[in-house]
């Protein structure tokens, strides 16, 4: 079982749609394993983006995600990473797939409603940046047995 960060940006929270969001990756059948509403520092914003440091989009994205306070949530799943990643849809809400967040919800190329980790590694990096240890609850799905097949030892 793997784990990512999802940001819920400011404008999923000033559009209203955090259920929306949510419900979407309750339904796939993800399980929830950190929530809480927080608002991102300039100091924050800058360490979560260093890797886009430099680029043309780099204030303007810096300025968009302290502008508003933000949900953010740990998601627990068999390759959660890669299929929440898929979930969102391409960076661009103008390119981005119907049936995906930003295909569904989003047209902007820069307000494009979420975050999620794009692999492992950032993802637990990711997750030590804006969680402590007892922020994160292991407890037991009571339906895990019918988003798997585990019948068989392995998870399927
Ligand atoms: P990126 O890491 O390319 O996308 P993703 O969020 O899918 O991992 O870019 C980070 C964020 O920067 C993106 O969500 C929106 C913003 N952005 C711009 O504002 N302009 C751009 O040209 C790009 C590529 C990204
Ligand atoms: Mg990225």
């Amino acid at each position: 079982m793997g784990k990512t960060l999802i940001i819920l940006k400011p404008d999923a929270i000033q559009r209203r749609l955090l259920g929306k969001l949510i419900s979407r990756f309750e339904e796939k059948g993800f399980q929830i394993i950190g929530l809480k509403m927080i608002q991102i520092s300039d100091a924050l914003a800058r360490k979560h983006y260093a890797i886009h440091e430099g680029k043309d989009f780099f204030e303007p994205l810096i300025r968009y995600m302290t502008s508003s306070p933000v949900i953010v949530m740990i998601l627990k799943g068999k390759n959660v990473v890669e299929i929440a990643r898929k979930m969102m849809g391409f960076a661009f809400g103008s390119k981005a797939e119907a049936g995906t967040i930003r295909g569904d919800y989003a047209v902007s190329n820069r307000f494009n409603l979420i975050h999620g980790s794009d692999s492992p590694a950032s993802a637990e990096k990711e997750i030590s940046i804006f969680f402590k240890k007892e922020e994160l609850f292991e407890y037991n799905p009571t339906d895990l047995q019918w988003i798997y097949d585990m019948s068989t030892g392995d998870i399927v």
